[in-house]
């Protein structure tokens, strides 16, 4: 584990530890407030990722900074990074040892990031973070803690581009993680007095 960025972002820059690194054209590192206490975790970056070199800027991306937009939620307030640092082709799903490999990035992100509450965007994001045993559908919209973390699963951005009832779950969810983000701003600020 790096103590800082620096050594964590050089760490990085020339990776192959596994095959996706073949075919990308940037490496789609993370985005956003390095002290976030609010942190969005989605799957692998997709074609506009990789040509721009930040993640969900896409239509998926889009329709996330909608949500951001009507719920109040200033973008560059929190930090937004994937499961996987490199696109996988044709966006399909990245394999197990392709997430296992970039997992140590993500983990190292958190520990410097020390985020309060992570949104869990899609099934990639659930099962890698916090086990094959749960499903997106069952866990969806419910808090999970583990390590004095917050998780909140959710659907996928992309998911709801193909099905409109994904929507306003998706909404709902949101809408709870960044209620209790702002409790825990507010708690932040009558201790600090
Ligand atoms: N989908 C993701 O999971 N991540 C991105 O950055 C873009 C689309």
């Amino acid at each position: 584990m790096y103590e800082t960025w620096e050594e964590l972002e050089n760490s990085i820059q020339n990776c192959n530890k596994c095959k996706l690194y073949k075919n990308r054209h940037s490496i789609v590192f993370g985005e956003g407030n390095k002290q976030a206490d609010l942190m969005f975790i989605g799957e692998g970056p997709g074609a506009d990722e990789d040509a721009q070199g930040i993640p969900f800027v896409g239509k998926a991306g889009q329709l996330m900074n909608k949500a951001f937009q009507g719920l109040g939620l200033k973008r560059e307030e929190v930090y937004i990074a994937n499961i996987v640092k490199c696109r996988p082709p044709s966006n399909r799903v990245p394999e197990e040892d392709e997430a296992i490999a970039c997992l140590d990035y993500l983990r190292n992100q958190v520990l410097l990031i020390k985020p309060k509450i992570i949104v869990l965007l899609g099934s990639t994001a659930l099962k890698n973070i916090l086990g094959k045993e749960y499903g997106i559908t069952a866990s969806r919209g419910k808090w999970i803690e583990q390590k004095e973390i917050l998780y909140m699963p959710t659907w996928h951005p992309a998911a709801l581009l193909r099905d409109e009832n994904k929507k306003i779950e998706f909404w709902k969810d949101l809408k709870e993680a960044i209620k209790r983000y702002e409790e825990l701003k507010e708690e932040k600020i009558n201790m600090e007095g």
